[in-house]
Order: structure tokens, then C-alpha cells, then sequence
């Protein structure tokens, strides 16, 4: 069993991956700085249910600083990290620079150099799909260039990559960067469409349909994403730099996907058709051969029956999603 340092730990994709480890008998340090990017309690919530494993040890910090980094490092001694706390979301970077400045840059020198002054067994982080930019080969291979980011997000995302490269060349850190795709499900982030499209839904408020419809994303479930995490700590099919694509290598239409939203919650969407949105991309697809033979991944659910899972939850939860709505209708971000 090992002791692995999980960052973004009360964050939608490290909460159900800590779940996983601690599941598996491992000791994890969640470490997380509970920020307000979208409603801190729903945050608190998850972190709550891990804080029940007596294998889980709770820390609260800002990556960026550098001595808090090293003070993790040296208290706890992990074999494995797997960093996933970022400033997540592609519009915000429009408007908020210099927290992706903090959280996807200087956190990422912090947590990396400690790696490797530890010479800690295994470095994976989370990379994203956005890295793609404003390619148009279809689906989107490891192997296809990515210099082109159209948003800052992206750019903080491709630079963790070359800054893992450097690390693995210069130092021989084994570096896992994972692309995610979309992710969604029961518990997931308030700032993506489909949570923000349900709530609408369900209140009878205008949808706004970017780019008018054409969007397509490669929508992928969360316990698919979990088992393609779990699998890259552990694999020993990799090489000592990887990058690998964690999606769901189906590509929807907003519109199939507002429609199943429908059906499922019973309610016709409110649409107001609008133009694309700065820094999005209009499609993803995700050629995942590479995830497959590495890690063996495999994803198995469909996204009418995730979108049903998350409608279900979110129906159970309606005190915390209505507090969602509050906080967001409040900080507007
Ligand atoms: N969910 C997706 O669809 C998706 C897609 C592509 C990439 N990613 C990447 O995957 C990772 C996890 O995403 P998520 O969906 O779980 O997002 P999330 O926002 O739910 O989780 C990120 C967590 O990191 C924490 N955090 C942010 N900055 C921090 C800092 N400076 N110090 C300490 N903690 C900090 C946040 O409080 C949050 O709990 C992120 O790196 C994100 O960019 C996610």
C-alpha cells in the first residue's frame, strides 16, 4: 500500500479518485484550499466524506506558496503524487489571469521540484483536453502537435507538460500528464454546462446554446475517468514521460445532450441560441488507443445513463444545488 499526495482533493475528479485509493487500502493526503471559484461547502461536502477513512488525512493550504509544498512533502512522505488542483474553467481565464498565473504555474514548480528533491516514484497530473486548441484532425492524438492553445487555461495546461518533460529529461522523474475530456457526474463542478444547463432546465430559465449548437464534446463519465487515474499510478506499461488522453472517444452535439436533459428531467429547455464563446474549441474527440494499451482503459458508461446518474443525484440533493444556484447568482464568476 502506498501514501500518495492527491492536490484538488475536495475538487469534483480528486474526491472520487481519493475515494477509489482509500477504498483500495492506500493512505492518501488530500490537500486543498477549498477556493471559491464555485461554492466552497459543496467542496467541504466531499472532503467530509473522505475525512470518514481513517486513511485520509485532510490539509488545507494554497499550493502556490512554496513553503507550504515543502512542509506536505516533508511531513508526509508520499511514493506517488497526483496533482489535480488547478484553476479549472476556460472563460474564466479570460478574466481572472493571474489566478491561473498562481494555481496552474507557480503551484505546479512547487509541487514538481519537491517531487524530485523526495524522488518520489511517480508524478501525475492533470492535463486537459483544451491543450488541442485549434486543431481539426479528428479524433485528437497524443501525437498531434498542440501549439496553438486559443485560451489561457489551455496554455498553463500545455506548460505543465513541457515543464514535466524537462523534469523527466533532466532528472529522471517519471511525469504522467492526463488529457481529461468533459468530465461529469453526481457531485461534479457547478461551472460546466452540463450542471449549469440542468439547474436552468429545472427552473424554467434560458439555456445559452454556444456556437448555436455545434459544439460537440467527448462528454466522459467519472468513474470511467477514476479507473484511468487509479491505473496510471500503478500501470507498469509506461514510459518514463507519458501523455495520455483520458476521454470518452464519442463526441456529442450540445443538442443531443440538451435534448437527453430533457428527457430526463421532463422539462423542455428554454434556449437562446448564441455565438461561440472566446477560447472554446468547437469540437473534442479523444482517440484514446494510446489510454487503452497503456492502462488499459475502457470506457463503459453511456451518456444517457451518466446524465441519468447525475439527474438523479441532483434531484437528491436539491438543499446543496439550490446553495449552488444562491452563490452563484452572488459571486457571479
Ligand atoms: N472536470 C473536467 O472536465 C476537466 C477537464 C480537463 C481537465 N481537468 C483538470 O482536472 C483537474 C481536476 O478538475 P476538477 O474538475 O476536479 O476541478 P475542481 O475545480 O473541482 O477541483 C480542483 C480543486 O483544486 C483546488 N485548488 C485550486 N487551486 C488551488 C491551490 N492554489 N491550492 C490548493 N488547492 C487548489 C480547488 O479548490 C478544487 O477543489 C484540474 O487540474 C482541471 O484543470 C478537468
Amino acid at each position: 500500500m502506498s501514501t500518495i499526495l492527491i492536490t484538488g482533493s475536495a475538487g469534483f475528479i480528486g474526491f472520487f479518485v481519493s475515494r477509489e485509493l482509500l477504498k483500495n487500502g492506500h493512505k492518501v493526503i488530500g490537500v486543498d484550499n477549498f477556493n471559491p471559484y464555485y461554492l466552497p461547502d459543496l467542496k467541504l461536502e466531499r472532503d467530509k466524506m473522505l475525512t470518514q477513512s481513517r486513511n485520509y488525512v485532510s490539509v488545507k493550504g494554497d499550493l502556490s506558496v512554496r513553503d507550504f509544498v515543502d512542509n506536505v512533502y516533508d511531513s508526509y512522505k508520499p511514493e506517488l503524487v497526483l496533482h489535480l488542483a488547478a484553476q479549472a474553467g476556460v472563460r474564466y481565464s479570460l478574466k481572472n489571469p493571474y489566478t491561473y498565473q498562481k494555481s496552474n504555474l507557480e503551484a505546479f514548480v512547487n509541487l514538481i521540484e519537491k517531487a524530485k528533491m523526495m524522488g518520489v516514484q511517480r508524478f501525475v497530473y492533470a492535463s486537459s483536453s483544451s491543450v488541442y486548441g485549434g486543431n481539426t484532425k479528428m479524433p485528437y492524438s497524443e501525437d498531434d502537435p498542440v501549439n496553438t492553445p486559443i485560451s489561457l487555461y489551455a496554455a498553463t495546461k500545455r506548460s505543465n507538460e513541457l515543464m514535466a518533460y524537462t523534469y523527466t529529461h533532466l532528472w529522471k522523474l517519471q511525469t504522467v500528464g492526463l488529457r481529461f475530456f468533459t468530465v461529469y457526474g453526481p457531485w461534479g463542478r457547478p461551472d460546466m454546462a452540463y450542471w449549469s444547463f440542468l439547474e436552468n432546465i429545472r427552473n424554467q430559465e434560458p439555456v445559452r446554446v454556444f456556437n448555436y449548437g455545434r459544439n460537440k464534446r467527448d462528454f466522459t463519465y467519472i468513474d470511467d475517468i477514476v479507473a484511468g487515474v487509479v491505473a496510471s499510478l500503478f500501470s507498469d506499461r509506461l514510459s518514463p514521460y507519458e501523455i495520455i488522453n483520458l476521454g470518452n472517444n464519442k463526441p456529442v452535439e450540445l443538442m443531443e445532450f440538451i435534448q437527453t436533459l430533457e428527457r430526463l428531467s421532463g422539462k423542455t429547455a428554454i434556449m437562446q441560441m448564441v455565438e461561440p464563446q472566446p477560447g472554446d474549441v468547437v469540437a473534442t474527440y479523444a482517440d484514446i488507443a494510446n489510454a487503452a494499451q497503456k492502462l488499459g482503459f475502457e470506457p463503459k458508461t453511456e451518456l444517457s445513463d451518466g446524465l441519468e446518474f447525475f439527474v438523479r443525484w441532483f434531484d437528491e440533493h436539491i438543499p446543496l444545488t439550490e446553495a449552488v444556484r444562491d452563490f452563484r447568482k452572488g459571486s457571479n464568476p
